[in-house]
């Protein structure tokens, strides 16, 4: 089957550290160029501080403004304010449990059982979680890469090819 058109992604960066300027973003824009290296349509990325309001409503931005992919990168560990997959769930229609669960078994460090990354849709949106370092973001970005194109194809309700075994 041949692809028409380049699927709409957006990057969201959740950190108090990187919105209040007191560090540099540096997964936001590793995981944009991962996904434009492979043919995804990447409109902005932006930074949100560790807020679930704050990080829920972009996610509902990015979908309105017509985002078929939202990738979030940070906040889905243990501390206190880590809160993306809490966000995440409070815009979540359906939750998809194998992204995040892929992700972890992919990864080459025991500390990937720290992230609490998820997915979940929205709407015909997906929604991925990503760790927060650049490491751990691209290494969890590419363990998912290749079931996003099927799943928002699947979203959309487009017509689906048999996938024997
Ligand atoms: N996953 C991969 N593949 N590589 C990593 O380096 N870091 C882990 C984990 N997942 C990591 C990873 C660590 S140390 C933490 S604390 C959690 O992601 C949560 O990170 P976050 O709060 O920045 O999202």
């Amino acid at each position: 089957m041949i692809r028409q058109t380049m699927i709409q992604a957006r990057v969201i960066t959740c950190s108090d550290g990187a919105f209040h300027g007191s560090r540099v973003d540096k997964s936001g824009p590793a995981v944009r160029a991962l996904l434009e290296g492979n043919g995804y349509a990447v409109d902005l990325v932006t930074v949100v501080p560790d807020d679930v309001d704050e990080i829920a409503t972009a996610i509902e931005n990015a979908v309105g403004d017509g985002a078929r992919l939202v990738v979030t990168t940070g906040g889905t560990g243990l501390a206190p304010r880590d809160v993306t997959p809490e966000a995440t769930m409070r815009v979540a229609e359906r939750v998809v449990p194998g992204f995040g669960e892929v992700m972890r078994a992919k990864s080459t460090t025991k500390m990937a059982a720290l992230s609490r990354a998820i997915a979940a849709t929205r709407g015909g949106s997906l929604i991925v979680n990503l760790p927060g370092s650049v490491n751990g973001a691209t290494e969890c970005l590419n363990a998912v890469l290749e079931l996003i194109p099927h799943a928002v194809e699947l979203l959309a309700g487009g017509r689906v090819e048999q996938h024997p075994g």
